[in-house]
Formats: C-alpha cells, sequence, structure tokens
C-alpha cells in the first residue's frame, strides 16, 4: 500500500439510495489505484504507506469535465457584446464570426503558446478538484492544424496533474478552404484527417457539431463510420440549436455520449436509453446563449438515460472554466437534484468518455481520482459557488493540495508535516 486515507468522509454514489455518506471511512491506494475502501478497524497494511487523516473532510470522485474546447487562441468579446446588442449566434457565425474568428487566432498560434493558454483554463478546474478533461480539436480544420490541437491536448495530459482524454472535432465548421463544398470537407474529414490522428494515436474519439450551421447528418454519418473503421468512438454536438436527427443517429451508431440536446425529441431519448448512450448537458452555452429551450429532463429521467454535466469552455458559447458553477446551474436552470449534477460530473461524465469501469466512483480497482473537500454535506458541492473549499486532489494515486485553500485546513497542515509527496 503506498497510502491510506483515513478519517474521511466518503461519498458514496449508490445506485438504490443515491448518495450517502460513509463516515470513518478509509480509503487504502497503491500504484495509482483504489486497493481498499472502508469504514471498519484500520485493515493491516503491507509495506510502509503513508497514513494521512483526513479528520473528517468529505471524498468524492475527482471531478470529469467530459466537454471541453479548452485548446484556442483569441476572444470573442467583442462578438459577446455584439449579440448584448441584439445580434444572434446564427447571425454572428454567418457573417464570417463565431467559430471561424477563433479558427484563424488558432492556426496563427504555436503549440507552446496553445498549451499555456489552455494550462491556464485548467488551473480553474483544478481548483475545483476536476482530475479528468476532456479536450476536443476544432478550431484548426485543416490536417496539419487539427493534429497541432490534438499533440497540445495530449501533452496538457502527459505533463500537468490531469487526466486528459482527446476528441477530434475537425467536423465543427466549414473552412474557407471548402466554402460551399461540405461535401468535400467531410471527404477530406474521412479520408486523411481521421485516418491521421489514429496512426498517430492522437484521438480517443470523434466529435461532430450536427446542425443547420454547421453539418446534415448525413455528413455525420460518414465521419462517424471513418472514426469506426479507425477503432476510434463516437460522440455528437446534436438537438443544440434545432431537431436533426443527430442524437439518435449517433446513439444508433453506439456513441459514447450525445451533448447539448435543448432540441431532443422523445424518439431520440428513446435511442439514447436503447443503447446507453450518455446525455451530456451543457448549462454553460445554454446560459450564456439566453436559450429557452430547455432539454427534455423528465423524458431522460423517465427513460433512465445516465445524465452527464460539463463547461462546454469555448469562446463562442460557455467562456466558464468552473464545473462548480455548471453543477450549480444544472439545479437552477434545468432542475436537476444535487445529486444528479454530481453524478453528472463524476460516474456518467466518465461514461461519457468511455471510461466508466477506470474513473468516476471511489470503489476498489478505480483509478485513485479523489476530490478532498473542506465541507461537511455533497449538496454544498452544488449550492455554494466561489468559495474555496476544495482542500486537495488525488490524481491517479498523488496527492496535489489546494493552493488557494487556506493554511488552517487539515491537508494544509499536513503539507508540512509529510514531506514531499506534498510539495506539488
Ligand atoms: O459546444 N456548438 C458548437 N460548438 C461549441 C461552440 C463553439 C464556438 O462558438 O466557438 C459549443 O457550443
Ligand atoms: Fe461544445
Amino acid at each position: 500500500m503506498d497510502t491510506v486515507l483515513t478519517n474521511v468522509n466518503m461519498v458514496a454514489l449508490t445506485p438504490e439510495h443515491g448518495y450517502q455518506i460513509v463516515s470513518h471511512a478509509h480509503i487504502g491506494v497503491a500504484q495509482g489505484r483504489i486497493m481498499f475502501v472502508d469504514n471498519g478497524p484500520l485493515p493491516a497494511c503491507h509495506g510502509h504507506p503513508e497514513i494521512i487523516d483526513c479528520q473528517g473532510a468529505l471524498v468524492t470522485p475527482g471531478l470529469i469535465d467530459c466537454h471541453t474546447h479548452l485548446i484556442h487562441a483569441g476572444s470573442r468579446a467583442e462578438e459577446f457584446e455584439m449579440r448584448m446588442k441584439g445580434a444572434t449566434y446564427a447571425d454572428i457565425a454567418a457573417n464570417g464570426g463565431g467559430i471561424l474568428s477563433t479558427v484563424l487566432a488558432t492556426r496563427a498560434a504555436s503549440e507552446e503558446t496553445l498549451y499555456s493558454l489552455a494550462n491556464q483554463r485548467l488551473d480553474g478546474l483544478r481548483q475545483e478538484g476536476v482530475t479528468t478533461v476532456e479536450i476536443k480539436s476544432g478550431y484548426g480544420l485543416t490536417l496539419d492544424d487539427e493534429l497541432k490541437m490534438l499533440r497540445v491536448a495530449r501533452r496538457l495530459g502527459e505533463q500537468t496533474d490531469i487526466n486528459v482524454s482527446t476528441t477530434l472535432l475537425a467536423a465543427h465548421a466549414l473552412p474557407p478552404e471548402f466554402a460551399h463544398n461540405a461535401d468535400g470537407y467531410i471527404a477530406h474529414i474521412c479520408k486523411d484527417i481521421i485516418p491521421a490522428a489514429a496512426q498517430e494515436q492522437l484521438a480517443d474519439a470523434v466529435d461532430v457539431f450536427c446542425e443547420g450551421i454547421a453539418f446534415s447528418p448525413e455528413h455525420c454519418q460518414h465521419v462517424f463510420q471513418a472514426a469506426q473503421q479507425h477503432g476510434l468512438a463516437i460522440k455528437g454536438h446534436t438537438e443544440q440549436l434545432s431537431h436533426l436527427g443527430g442524437s439518435a443517429l449517433a446513439a444508433s451508431m453506439g456513441a459514447w455520449s450525445v451533448d447539448h440536446l435543448e432540441y431532443l425529441d422523445e424518439a431520440g431519448v428513446r435511442a439514447l436509453a436503447a443503447n446507453q448512450t450518455v446525455a451530456t448537458l451543457l448549462p454553460g452555452a445554454f446560459y450564456f446563449l439566453r436559450e429557452t429551450q430547455l432539454p427534455p429532463i423528465a423524458l431522460l429521467r423517465q427513460h433512465g438515460v445516465p445524465i452527464a454535466l460539463s463547461t462546454d469552455f469555448n469562446p463562442g458559447t460557455s467562456p466558464i472554466a468552473s464545473l462548480r458553477i455548471i453543477m450549480n446551474m444544472g439545479s437552477t436552470l434545468f432542475g436537476l437534484t444535487p445529486e444528479e449534477c454530481l453524478r453528472g460530473v463524476t460516474q456518467y461524465a466518465a461514461q461519457a468518455l468511455g471510461m466508466s469501469h477506470q474513473r468516476g466512483q471511489i470503489k476498489p480497482g478505480m483509478v485513485a481520482d479523489l476530490a478532498i473537500w473542506d465541507l461537511s454535506y455533497p449538496a454544498e458541492l452544488t449550492y455554494r459557488l466561489g468559495v474555496p473549499d476544495l482542500i486537495g486532489r488525488m490524481v491517479n494515486g498523488q496527492l496535489f493540495p489546494a493552493s488557494r485553500h487556506p493554511i488552517h485546513s487539515p491537508m494544509r497542515m499536513l503539507s508540512h508535516t509529510a514531506g514531499d509527496a506534498y510539495d506539488h
């Protein structure tokens, strides 16, 4: 055993009882994995584990942000101003703004610049207990620029204290080089970009934007088929602004998740349920676009569809690097319970990334990704905003104290006595 966390108030997410606190729990960790979870007497441990008394701190699975466009350059604050003066997201996109303005800025940026911009944004998420992030390409839209974005994403996962899942989103917008030739661009994605990303092992999944201002369901189907031929998982931005049937299509092809879903209908919900596809809701984009059409929460619940929540961090529709704010919006805007919100950023977010067998829950065999909180009740995570109440994170078995937490917290005190393991 490498580390044993003792005196933990552990949040267990059980299917039957929602979340439950197991008090005075111990969590044993070896080689980055959870070996035991118990609340009896401390079991005998081999080796000389570091014993950390958490003094009753609340411990949840590390939070997972399962849908982000974290890598990009430029800012769209001017478009925000235009929208506040009456322009719509679709108007701005049709006039060459929107996604395309971020594409030009991202193409012009070096990998170094993109890396440091994204790493700074990640910091907002780290301070809120996030241990895993999905990062999409989609602001390059050429073979080289899409691979550049994915390389930066992979490097963030390898060189920082966060797990990264990468998604190729070349089918995000039609690049200027293919103006009026969506068929040609989709063929290029299928023939060149997907094979190269797969060959270099830069993408875990392939995503599309299925929408009137982006790509048709037929185009998306071609992209999904090419992805699957190269062994990559699929997911979709679907039913965000209108109903085109992209969600049902993606689900019928076995998508890990479909995301946004404000315009999803009951047939679509049934397709998700039939294929165990996660519904990832993005209340930040709903809020930022001042959308009024709510996703079909009641139907998703009724059909037992797993609901994930994510920031959708991006410069156009959700410049919000806070998963806690998103959890709060999940409740206040979408009516999800705090328990649904917590499950949506842990267990079901893991499922949306095809990693539910490894992450998103605290049980033996899972990767030791934990968030340790100066809180006494899990609903506080969703209820209160802006207070730095994270004590620390465990990522792949390694502890990282939160830099913003005040010095008197139990983990900070331990960081003074326990030495190197905490000095990050
Ligand atoms: O998830 N819906 C499409 N893509 C992003 C927005 C990207 C942008 O506007 O830059 C989203 O909302
Ligand atoms: Fe998105």
